[in-house]
């Protein structure tokens, strides 16, 4: 510990997370805001996870995308698995506590339909592999040639999560504000609150709160921002960019803060970046 190895990692990684940092707000310009509606009275405020989403296609398997989280220290914490929205899933702890988790998650896209299947093959064909190499690769946005709007309509009318990373790519899809770093306010019902009461709409779907102090874990999300974007056709649309995401932590009977994530509450996160009309829908 203290070496200057070590040090220089911590760095590294530091230098990683702003630029996903800077990314993350250029796509979704209100996290700035929210952030500073709990950053000026908590300068301890941290992030407790950062999330993406990848196809479980080449060159953009988990594995080989994992390996960047690897190489600056972290583990493998959990699988996950999603039936429902095909998703498989992994946490990621760092070895830095003040550091955020990370967690990974992919499209089974084989259980897609033919069609569906076909966009996103294409998609993953025209990748660079030496893009991948450097793990810039996740505020990278976009590493294909954008889909027309037909396409996304057609990817999205089977899987949200599919449309939206074909239109937006690999970038931070939330950052998550550890309710733990607060002084104040130190309860997700508090956050909600202050959220609401600035004016931005929080994610409803199955409940404002997802989880509880049982399970370890509690958790909000905002809606996805709204973004402008040019699609292969030349047709430009608005679409769900990013959202921000609450967690608080509690301890398990061995008293320490449970470290995982809790796949149901994480499930309906995930449609955060449903379109508003969907939201009251009975869509999965
Ligand atoms: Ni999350």
């Amino acid at each position: 510990m203290g070496s200057n190895g070590n040090r220089e990692q911590v760095d590294e990684v530091g230098i990683f997370f702003e630029a996903l940092w800077r990314d993350y707000v250029e796509m979704t310009p209100r996290v700035a805001k929210i952030r500073s509606l709990f950053s000026e009275d908590n300068p301890a405020l941290t992030n407790d996870h950062v999330a993406f989403r990848t196809f479980d296609c080449e060159p953009i398997g988990l594995e080989r995308l994992e390996r960047h989280f690897l190489s600056m220290g972290y583990r493998r914490l959990a699988p996950y698995h999603f039936v429902e929205k095909k998703l498989d899933a992994w946490g990621y702890v760092p070895q830095d506590p003040e550091q955020p988790r990370v967690f990974l998650s992919a499209l089974r896209v084989g259980e897609l339909s033919a069609q569906a299947r076909g966009i996103i093959e294409r998609l993953c064909a025209s990748i660079d592999p030496a893009r991948i190499e450097d793990r810039s690769v996740f505020h990278a946005g976009v590493l294909w040639s954008m889909p027309s709007w037909e396409e996304y309509q057609l990817l999205q009318a089977e899987s949200d999560y599919a449309a939206w990373l074909a239109a937006i790519g690999l970038r931070a899809n939330h950052f998550t504000i550890s309710v733990n770093s607060l002084r104040s306010p130190n309860t997700l019902e508090g956050v909600i609150e202050r959220v609401e009461a600035a004016g931005f709409s929080m994610n409803s779907a199955g409940g404002k709160l997802r989880g509880s102090p049982l399970e370890g874990l509690e958790q909000a999300s905002t809606l996805a921002d709204r973004i402008r974007v040019r699609f292969g056709d030349g047709s430009e649309r608005e679409i769900p960019s990013c959202y921000y995401e609450f967690a608080r932590r509690h301890p398990g009977p061995d008293g320490e803060l449970f470290s995982g994530f809790v796949a149901a509450s994480a499930d309906r996160i995930f449609e955060s970046t449903h379109n508003p009309d969907d939201l009251t829908g009975k869509r999965t």
